[in-house]
C-alpha cells in the first residue's frame, strides 16, 4: 500500500465514494467523478481507482515538473502488452531511451511531407467515394466506421507499407484487433482481470484465448515477408515505388535500414514498434476527426469559416493538399485543437514516483505513489476556458492562446514521453478534414448538450458521429 505522507491534503471522502464508483459505475463514471472531485477538491487530490490509490495532479505547473523528469509509467500500462509487446508506449525507461531516439526521425515534418501525405491523400479520396452512398439523404448516418477504417489503413500504409485494405485478410485482422483492444480496455476496468492468471482464464472462458494472436496475424505475415525480401537489403532499394515524382518509403523501412545495417532492432522489437504505432495511430486520430465533423455539422456559423477558409486556398480545385496548403489552414487547425481540448482523447496519464516529489504548493508525492495526471483536468479547467464544455475554436485565438500558460492545453502529453506522432495526427487529420469539408457540407439534428461520452483507454462519444452529408459540387 502505498505510504501518503500527512502533509499531502487529499479530501477523505474520495478514497470511500471512489471506490464505490469504480466498483459499480462504468470507466464513464470515472471520468465524470474525477472532473467532479476536480472542481470540488482543486487541482491535487487522492482517489481510489479500483483497489489503486492514486494522487491526481491537473495544475499545469505541477504537470509539466512531473512529466519533465521522465517518470517511469504506472504498471497498468503493462496490460497493454498483450496486444502491442514491449514498444515505446509500455517500454520501461532503458529500452525506451534506446528506441524513441531512432524513431524519432520517421516523424519529421520532411518524412511526413515527402513520404506519407500521398497515402493520407489516396485514403481520403477512396473515403470519399465510399461515402457519396450517403450523400444528399437527409437522413442521419454515424460516419464513424468509414471514418476509424479510413484511419486503420492510413496507418497500415504508412507504418508497414500495406495498401490492400479491401482484402478478407485485412478485414478479418481489424476485427479482431477491435476485439482484442476492448478486451484490453475491459482489463484495466475489472480488478479480478488484474492478475495474469485471471486474465487469462477469462479469455479461455469466453472463447478469445488467441484473439491477441489473431489480432497481430497480419502485422507479423507483411514483416515477415518484408525480412525475407532482398530488396529491402539497401536503403536506395528500399523506395515501393515512384508517385508524382516522389519516393514513398513506409515507417518499417525506415526502421529496417537500422535493423539490417547496424542491426539495432532485433526482429521482436521492430514488430513490438510497428504495433505500438498501429495502436497509437489510429484510433486517437479517427476519434479526433468524427468529434470535429460532428462539432462543425452543429454549429453552421463555424462550418462556414472553415469552408471559406478551404475556398481561400483551393478555390473550386479539387486536388489533394500539399504540405503547403496544410500549413495555411489555420482555422481548420484551431477546431482540431478545440476538440482535443474539449473531448481531451487521452484523458489521462498515468506514472510512478520514483522519489518523492514536492508540488508547487509544498505537498509532496511521496516515493512509490501511483499518480494519474489529468489532462483532462486541466483542459476542463473553468480558470482557463471560461466555458469549459461548450466547444467554441475561438479558444484558440492567437490572442486567447498568447494570454494562457504554455501548459494549459497539452493533448500530445509533455516532455521526453511526449506523443511521437503528433505532427504526423496534425498533419493526416487536416488533410482529412480538407478534403472532406471541400466535397460535403454537414448537417445534424442534435445540438451540443446531446452528447454523452465514453471512456475506456481513449474518450469517445457514447451515441456516435450522427451526421448528414450534402454535396459542394
Ligand atoms: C489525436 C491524436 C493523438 C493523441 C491525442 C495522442 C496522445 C498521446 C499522448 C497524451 C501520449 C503520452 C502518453 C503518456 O505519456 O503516457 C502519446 C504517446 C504516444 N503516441 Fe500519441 N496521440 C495521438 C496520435 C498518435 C499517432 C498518430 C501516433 C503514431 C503514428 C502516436 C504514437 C504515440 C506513441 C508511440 C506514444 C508513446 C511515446 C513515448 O512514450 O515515447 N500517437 N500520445
Amino acid at each position: 500500500m502505498v505510504k501518503f505522507v500527512n502533509k499531502f491534503k487529499g479530501p477523505p471522502t474520495v478514497p470511500v465514494f471512489g471506490n464505490i464508483f469504480n466498483l459499480l459505475g462504468s470507466p464513464a463514471d470515472y471520468y465524470y467523478y474525477l472532473l467532479k472531485m476536480q472542481q470540488v477538491y482543486g487541482s491535487t487530490l487522492r482517489i481510489w481507482f479500483l483497489h489503486i490509490p492514486f494522487i491526481v495532479v491537473s495544475d499545469p505547473d505541477d504537470v509539466q515538473m512531473l512529466l519533465s523528469k521522465n517518470l517511469e509509467k504506472d504498471k497498468t500500462y503493462k496490460f497493454l502488452v498483450d496486444l502491442i509487446g514491449d514498444g515505446l508506449i509500455t517500454a520501461d525507461n532503458q529500452r525506451w531511451k534506446k528506441n524513441r531516439r531512432v524513431i524519432s526521425p520517421a516523424f519529421n515534418l520532411t518524412t511526413l511531407a515527402d513520404y506519407f501525405l500521398g497515402s493520407f491523400n489516396d485514403q481520403n479520396e477512396k473515403l470519399v467515394q465510399k461515402l457519396q452512398k450517403h450523400c444528399d439523404s437527409n437522413e442521419l448516418f454515424d460516419i464513424w466506421e468509414y471514418i476509424d477504417t479510413a484511419s486503420f489503413s492510413i496507418i497500415c500504409e504508412t507504418a508497414m507499407g500495406y495498401k490492400d485494405d479491401e482484402e478478407v485478410e485485412f478485414l478479418k485482422s481489424r476485427e479482431a484487433y477491435m476485439k482484442a483492444s476492448d478486451l484490453v480496455g475491459q482489463r484495466f476496468y475489472q480488478a479480478w482481470l488484474h492478475p495474469s492468471f485471471m486474465f487469462k482464464l477469462y479469455t479461455q472462458i469466453i472463447g478469445m484465448s488467441d484473439i491477441f494472436e489473431k489480432a497481430k496475424a497480419l502485422p507479423k505475415t507483411i514483416l515477415r515477408k518484408k525480412y525475407q525480401n532482398q530488396r529491402l537489403s539497401s536503403n536506395s532499394q528500399m523506395m515501393d515505388e515512384q508517385k508524382d515524382g516522389k519516393r514513398t518509403q513506409c515507417i518499417v523501412d525506415i526502421l529496417y535500414d537500422l535493423y539490417n545495417k547496424q542491426h539495432y532492432f532485433t526482429e521482436e522489437e521492430l514488430m513490438d514498434e510497428i504495433l505500438t504505432l498501429i495502436f497509437a495511430g489510429s484510433e486517437t486520430t479517427a476519434i479526433t476527426v468524427s468529434f470535429t465533423l460532428l462539432m462543425l455539422a452543429m454549429e453552421q456559423s463555424i462550418q462556414a469559416k472553415v469552408y471559406e477558409e478551404q475556398y481561400s486556398v483551393f478555390g473550386s480545385s479539387k486536388d489533394p493538399p500539399t504540405a503547403k496548403d496544410l500549413n495555411q489552414l489555420t482555422f481548420l487547425e484551431q477546431c482540431i485543437k478545440e476538440t482535443l481540448r474539449r473531448f481531451t482523447i487521452v484523458p489521462i496519464i498515468l506514472r510512478r514516483a520514483d522519489e518523492d516529489l514536492i508540488l508547487k504548493s509544498g505537498e509532496i508525492i511521496p516515493a512509490g505513489a501511483h499518480i494519474n495526471i489529468s489532462i483532462a483536468g486541466v483542459h476542463l479547467n473553468k480558470k482557463t476556458f471560461p466555458n469549459p464544455y461548450i466547444w467554441d475554436p475561438s479558444n484558440f485565438d492567437e490572442e486567447c492562446i498568447a494570454s494562457r500558460h504554455p501548459g494549459t492545453f497539452i493533448p500530445f502529453g509533455v516532455g521526453s514521453r511526449m506523443c511521437i506522432g503528433n505532427k504526423y495526427a496534425m498533419m493526416t487529420m487536416k488533410a482529412q478534414l480538407s478534403t472532406l469539408l471541400r466535397n460535403y457540407r454537414l448537417t445534424t439534428t442534435l445540438s451540443q448538450d446531446d452528447i454523452k461520452l465514453n471512456f475506456d483507454v481513449v474518450i469517445r462519444s457514447a451515441n456516435g458521429y450522427r451526421i448528414m452529408l450534402h454535396s459542394r459540387h
